[in-house]
């Protein structure tokens, strides 16, 4: 699938203000500055689309963005983010939560996690409150461009066993680099085939 055309729609923080339109809808979550924004530029083609920065925090925002006018992707702020106090770094900002118990257009949530680094204890306890919410996602590796081939296989293999040891099965899985655009096919065409399937 290539995308032809890709619009900002909307900012909010209440999931009931988000587009009525019934149509699939993608997220993407997981921690400040983990490539979230940079990740939707980069499938879209447009550096400009979503705001991205060096500094965590950027995104605050709920913010829809059509594609090929008939799908969203959604770019959501990111959690964890060190500057808040501990209790509020544990307890997910509520209207993101909100988003995931409410939002029926979504399909599929993609986790993006760092290549670089160990399994986070706030990653892995958002995947569990997925799972128990049952609600889709994939695991997106992110900044793949920092390291070479086998470590990333080292890294991607360690996930692995952790997962496995509470979870019977370990989740779909994508490799990419904004940089270098690395996973761009493989998580486009997983989109068209979900979207294919609903039509
Ligand atoms: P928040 O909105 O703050 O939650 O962050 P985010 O997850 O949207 O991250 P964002 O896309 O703003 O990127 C954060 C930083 O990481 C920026 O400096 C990006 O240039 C950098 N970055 C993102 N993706 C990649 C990548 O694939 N490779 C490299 N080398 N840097 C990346
Ligand atoms: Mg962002």
């Amino acid at each position: 699938m290539i995308i032809t055309k890709a619009e900002f729609i909307v900012s909010n923080s209440d999931v009931n203000k988000c587009p009525s339109e019934r149509i699939p809808e993608y997220a993407f979550i997981g921690r400040s500055n983990v490539g979230k924004s940079s990740l939707i530029n980069m499938l879209a083609n447009n550096k400009n689309l979503a705001k991205t920065s060096g500094r965590p925090g950027k995104t605050q925002l709920i913010n829809h963005f059509k594609i090929n006018n008939n799908w969203f992707l959604v770019d959501l702020p990111g959690y964890g983010y060190a500057r808040v106090s501990k209790t509020t770094k544990k307890t997910f900002q509520k209207f993101i939560t909100q988003y995931f118990e409410k939002r029926q257009q979504l399909v599929c949530a993609f986790v993006l996690v760092d290549i670089r680094h160990e399994p986070q204890k706030i990653d892995l306890e958002f995947m569990q409150w997925l799972g128990e919410n049952a609600i889709p996602f994939a695991i997106i590796f992110t900044k793949a461009d920092k390291l070479k081939p086998n470590a990333i296989e080292r890294n991607i293999e360690n996930y692995k066993n952790l997962l496995l040891e509470t979870w019977e099965k370990f989740p779909l899985y994508f490799v990419t680099s904004s940089e270098n655009k690395t996973g761009k096919e493989e998580l486009l065409q997983y989109i068209d085939s979900i979207n294919k399937s609903l039509r």
